[in-house]
């Protein structure tokens, strides 16, 4: 900045000449006028608006003059500079408008396009299942426990007091592990999972044994060699058959539905005694239907088997206080799932194609 002037002297103010402004301010609109950009405006305010453009420094000549010209140059640059602030508000507008409506023409979105179809997985309704019968059980407080699929003939008949001859374990069409006196089968139902948790916990148990079993079946439409079932096996002080029946009571109405309940008609298993076969309430009739073809207008499905663990079993397994007592029970999924969603065939549910998979939902 010049120093203060004692005298008026047009040279050194040549920047405060109503010329140099109105070039200046002629300069800057041009330039307004010329940004394409809202970028491009912006870049030139430094140039015509800044500490060093010419109306910065004509603003600051004016301190310099004597008081009488003051007013003058002052009103003059003023006026300038609010031209050029105006035309920079205008523009930046303008451009602002023309950005917005840019946007809205490229980035417009034509919801009406038809979408390019992928077909999602479906989970098979095995899988569903079981997951959904685990979490029952696991909302209950109990843990899921697991097992091989070759398994010790030992554990899958012995110890669950199925001798050499017993009349059961012929019954029971087994897969034989080669070579012969292996003493491997194909494990022909989840009962073996009870005795492996049996010798590897201590009481209290409380698990639930999910799992694929095998059995000399010809696929058909009603039988499969590989199926599924679950296992549930408690073991504490004092439990009894009306533990084991509100158990079966309290799963059957979270997976059917809130008020179906189970009955119990007795049976044999070598490893229970007592046992039972479990029957669940019609979940489609209610047993209100005479000619129901769930139930078959009984009002009653069987789903399984169940009782108390036998002693033998429990000794077997390495449990002799007798302070101990446990239930037992085994059910098929593949038939619970043919009942309750009217699968008239076994094919269906082996052979693993997704069109029919996708009927049972998407849940992953
Ligand atoms: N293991 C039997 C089967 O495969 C089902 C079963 C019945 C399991 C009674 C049990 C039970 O635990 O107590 O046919």
């Amino acid at each position: 900045m010049s120093g203060p002037n004692t005298s008026y002297d047009p040279v050194e103010v040549a920047a405060l000449e109503p010329e140099a402004i109105e070039q200046a301010v002629t300069a800057a609109l041009a330039a307004v006028a010329a940004a394409a950009s809202l970028e491009e405006l912006k870049s030139l305010r430094g140039a015509h608006q800044g500490d060093k453009s010419p109306l910065a420094l004509a603003n600051r000549e004016i301190g310099a003059l004597p008081p009488s010209a003051k007013a003058e140059a002052g009103k003059r640059v003023g006026q300038a500079r609010g031209r050029v602030a105006s035309a920079f508000t205008a523009r930046q507008g303008e451009l602002e408008v023309e950005r917005d409506n840019r946007i809205l023409v490229e980035e417009a979105l034509d919801v009406t396009v038809p979408v390019t179809r992928r077909r999602s997985g479906a989970r098979h309704p095995i899988s569903l299942v079981t997951q959904r019968v685990e979490d029952i059980f696991v909302a209950m407080g109990w843990e899921i426990a697991e097992g091989p699929e070759v398994e010790a003939e030992w554990l899958n008949f012995d110890a669950l007091n199925l001798g050499q001859d017993h009349p059961a374990r012929q019954m029971q069409d087994t897969f034989f592990v080669e070579p012969e006196g292996s003493g491997l089968v194909l494990r022909t139902h989840t009962s073996p999972v009870q005795i492996r948790t049996m010798l590897r916990e201590d009481p209290p148990i409380y698990v639930l044994c999910p799992g694929k079993v095998f059995r000399t079946d010809d696929l058909d439409a009603t039988h499969t060699p590989v199926f599924h079932q679950f296992e549930g096996l408690v073991v504490d002080e004092g439990i009894t058959m009306a533990h084991l029946k509100g158990s079966l009571d309290a799963f059957v109405s979270r997976l059917f539905g809130e008020g179906i309940v189970t009955r119990l008609r007795p049976s044999y298993f070598p490893f229970t005694e007592p046992s039972a076969e479990i029957d669940c309430q019609c979940w489609i009739c209610g047993g209100t239907n005479p000619s129901c073809r769930t139930c078959g207008g009984t009002g009653w499905i069987e789903v399984g088997g169940c009782g108390m663990v036998n002693r033998r079993v429990l000794a077997a397994a390495g449990i002799t206080d007798e302070k101990y007592t446990g239930f037992a029970f085994g059910l098929g999924i593949e038939r619970s799932l043919m009942l309750r969603h009217g699968v008239g065939d076994m094919h269906d549910i082996v052979e693993g194609d997704v069109r029919f998979s996708a009927q049972f939902g998407m849940e992953i």
